[in-house]
């Protein structure tokens, strides 16, 4: 059992939670919920102990694994050992009996390598290798890069090595945050079954719907400045939530009715003979006092790209037999396709694929080996890249509205702060440091800076990763809205739903393209594997 006891968190003079309670039960499968910044991640390194609470408890149970964060710790080891690193009381045994077996044996060490062997089948030692290769193939990780130093293979890989770490142990408790942020279908769908199995206490933090309604018994959601635990998967919460809410503004609207006709009657009477009856009314006013109602802290930014003054030409990219391999593997095989303005092309298709591939050789930041692209009249490019810090240097502190005012120095102070509003960050929000956004808010100043210019044409990686699923709506129909074309890689159902009207789908047989809604892709695409 995890139970937090009074934990209040500040940075500043910003409040993130006050004395909250809750205790999070063995069995249960909880999802953590929120907007982007309401302070889901700070709350998982609160109860990992990677960040202090400001005051109140955390009481844990023996063994926690949970997602780490940092792959950077982790560049110069062997892939198969950083998912046994997952279980460290092993990890450590096997690392001192490999030490001890490469030098002299003395008594004294035998007696140490027969305590460490215990340890070690304690441990089910003898399977941990083949126990972390099952998890690193069922995730998509080749053979080959088993014995691979992290640093060698492509940073999604490494992101699913470190889950497969979290999830080697047979922990009580697993802390996970955004676990599917990198992986695609099939790899959700692999995790969710894993987790469905799951018997400890899991607390998990998601902006994708359909995982939390698959994985979830529970809905832990920060709102109205609090933790509020609902039983039931998300879209059970949601309603939940909207019920209450209803029933206590059902309720208030009765009282007021009531309170008006006590007014009334005490205004009336207040003085005259009948001034007792008059005065049990104002008690019955009294004790009507409507709830007040909390303001959820669930806000739909607004976004749209502006219409661009200058329009790019009627074709936007030829693309002609274009080929990209990486290290002799082939990645793109002789495509061509053409994309027209006013296009909203979502590229689909598993991790590893090519999807970003494509995008950068189509925005000029990669060369295919072979083939041509041709770039149609007055085309400019907004670019959204998979990894924010691309884009965002963490390392250099500045202030949002700095970093703004630096990428487009043609705007006022003014008109850059309401475009910063539509995406939440009003009033003193401007002044945050880029450096301690959360995913989700840098997700948001990326967005914020394509939207300050008039680009013709947007290219963007996975945008909707680390989004909120408010967020990721308002996305769909900001791109929907777009009077440009747009060329966008995801895995969200929403996304995809709302804004594409053609499809790229990168699949086990070749690239596929379609004209058409996604909804359409997958029955013609169902049909034809029948
Ligand atoms: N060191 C810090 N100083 C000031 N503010 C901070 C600091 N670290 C985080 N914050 C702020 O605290 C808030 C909570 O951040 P956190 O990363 O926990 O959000 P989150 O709920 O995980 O969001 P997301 O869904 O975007 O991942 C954010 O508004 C963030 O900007
Ligand atoms: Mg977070």
């Amino acid at each position: 059992m995890i139970v937090l006891d009074k934990i209040t968190k500040k940075h500043g003079a910003r409040v993130l939670f006050e004395d909250v309670s809750a205790a999070f039960t063995p069995g249960h499968r909880y999802g953590l919920t929120g907007p982007n910044g309401c302070g889901k991640s700070t709350l998982l390194k609160i109860m990992m102990g990677v960040e202090h609470q400001t005051s109140g408890k955390v009481v844990l149970p023996k063994r926690v694994s949970y997602l780490k964060q940092n792959i950077n710790e982790f560049l110069n080891m062997k892939v198969r050992d950083v998912v046994i690193m997952g279980n460290e009381r092993l990890y450590r045994a096997l690392s001192e009996r490999d030490r001890l077996y490469s030098g002299d044996i003395t008594d004294a060490i035998g007696m140490r390598l027969a305590e460490l062997e215990e340890i070690v089948a304690e441990e089910n030692g003898y399977v941990a290798e083949s126990d972390a290769e099952a998890l690193l193939l069922h995730i998509g990780i080749k053979r080959e890069s088993f014995d691979r130093e992290m640093s060698e293979i492509p940073t999604d890989h490494q992101f699913r090595v470190l889950l497969c770490q979290a999830i080697f142990c047979k922990s009580d408790a697993l802390l996970l945050d955004e676990p599917t942020n990198h992986l695609d279908l099939e790899s959700i769908k692999w995790l969710e079954d894993l987790l469905h199995d799951y018997e400890g206490t899991l607390i998990v933090v998601s902006h994708d719907r359909h995982f939390l309604n698959t994985v979830c018994t529970d809905i832990a959601d920060i709102d109205y400045d609090t933790i509020i635990c609902y039983s039931g998967n998300y879209d059970e919460m949601v309603a939940t939530k909207s019920h209450i809410k209803e029933r206590i503004e059902l309720d208030n609207k009765s009282k007021e009715k009531k309170i008006a006709q006590l007014k009334e009657f005490v205004a009336k009477f207040g003085s005259g003979t009948r001034a007792s009856q008059a005065k049990s009314r104002v008690k019955e006013i009294d004790r009507l006092n409507p709830q007040e109602i909390k303001k959820s802290n669930i806000q739909r930014p607004y976004i749209r790209f502006h219409p661009p003054q200058k329009p790019s030409g009627q074709s936007v990219y030829k693309i002609s037999k274009i080929s990209k391999s990486f290290n002799g593997v082939p990645v793109i095989k002789n495509f061509s396709y053409e994309i027209h303005r006013g296009d909203k092309i979502g590229v689909i298709g598993n991790n590893g694929r090519g999807k970003t591939t494509l995008l950068q050789m189509i925005s000029g930041k990669l060369k295919p080996d072979s083939g041509t692209i041709t770039i149609g009249h007055q085309v400019e490019i907004g670019y959204f890249p998979q990894n924010h810090s691309d884009v965002i240097d963490k390392s250099s502190p500045c202030k949002i509205l700095e970093y703004l005012t630096k990428q487009n120095t043609k705007l006022n102070e003014q008109e850059i702060r309401s475009v910063l509003g539509k995406l939440l960050f009003s009033g003193d929000e401007a002044f945050k440091e880029v450096t301690k956004l959360s995913g989700g808010e840098t997700a948001r100043l990326i967005l914020a800076s394509i939207m300050l210019n008039e680009f013709n044409t947007l290219i963007l990686d996975e945008p909707n990763n680390n989004l909120d699923l408010e967020a990721v709506s308002a996305l769909g129909w900001g791109l929907d809205e777009f009077k440009g074309s747009a060329i966008f890689a995801s895995h969200d159902r929403d996304l995809l739903d709302i804004a594409a009207n053609k499809i790229i789908a990168f699949e086990d047989d070749g690239i596929h393209t379609f004209d058409g809604k996604f909804e359409k892709y997958l029955e013609k695409r169902a049909a034809t594997k029948k």
